[in-house]
């Protein structure tokens, strides 16, 4: 399905990134891993269904790190294809308390490494390239405890959207995918919370978390040709949390 592709997944060390970055792969696209933490465990994986790998370390919040990661990829891989930016942080806590260095670090990664990232790539994307930018359930509604990340994921949503209505007419497709709560260690402390755990799935019809493959499937779709007519789209996988909205 994304055969000859190349593709640039970022916070690919674990999580949701390391899942769309391996189901890139099993749908024949060469993927470049990039983190802050080192991402040869998903690098591993990847060259185990006969795709290439490599690893590309850059904190996304950092303009020179970003532009030499798009560098270092033309070099090595000689186009970008697909995009995910996928990295991100969640500091939760009252607003009241919330300390400013962990809403600038919330914006500067979040939103800003997702912006930076897309610019950057931008630069080297042609006619048929697709981004795909994670954001959340977070970004469709406010949450209660979560300032910085609802503000920093609702302006990934129109970030998505404006960068659809400009790069369109280039061939170059932009869209959002809104994962409600997917185990990963990001929530492993909600997770952990019995009473919070339980008050959440009562609010979310099909009853359960989600794993990271539910989202990666949806990112394979968005990366390859069967979206075609989709742009500016967001695509909220939640279990059905969101649905009473
Ligand atoms: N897990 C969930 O329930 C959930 C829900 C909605 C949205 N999301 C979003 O999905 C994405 C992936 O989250 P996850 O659950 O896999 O979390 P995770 O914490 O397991 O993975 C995040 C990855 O991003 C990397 N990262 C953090 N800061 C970075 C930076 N400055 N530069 C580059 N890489 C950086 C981390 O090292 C890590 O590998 C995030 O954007 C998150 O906000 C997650």
């Amino acid at each position: 399905m994304l055969k000859n592709k190349v593709a640039i997944v970022t916070g690919a060390a674990r999580g949701i990134g390391q899942s769309i970055a391996v189901e890139l792969a099993r749908n024949k696209a060469d993927v470049i891993v990039s983190d802050i933490i080192s991402g040869q465990a998903t690098v591993k994986k990847i060259q185990k269904l006969k795709r290439k790998s490599i690893f590309i370390k850059a904190d996304i919040s950092d303009k020179k790190q970003v532009e030499n990661l798009m560098q270092q990829t033309i070099k090595k891989f000689g186009k970008i294809d697909i995009l995910v930016n996928n990295a991100g942080i969640f500091v939760p806590g009252d607003t009241k308390k919330l300390k400013e260095d962990d809403w600038d670090k919330t914006i500067n990664i979040n939103l800003k490494g997702t912006f930076l990232c897309s610019q950057a790539a931008l630069k080297y994307m042609k006619k048929g390239a697709s981004i795909i930018n994670i954001s959340s359930v977070a970004g469709i509604g406010g949450y209660s405890q979560a300032a910085a990340y609802c503000a920093s994921k609702g302006g990934i949503r129109l970030l998505t959207k404006s960068l659809a209505a400009e790069y369109g007419s280039s061939g170059i497709r932009v869209n959002s995918v809104h994962p409600g709560i997917i185990e990963t260690l990001m929530v492993k402390d909600i997770l952990a919370d019995k009473k919070q755990k339980q008050n959440m799935l009562a609010k979310i019809p099909l009853a359960r978390t989600g794993k990271p493959i539910e989202i990666a499937e949806a990112v394979v779709f968005l990366a390859s040709d069967s979206s075609s007519y989709m742009t500016g789209a967001e695509i909220i996988i939640d279990g059905g949390w969101t649905c009473s909205l």
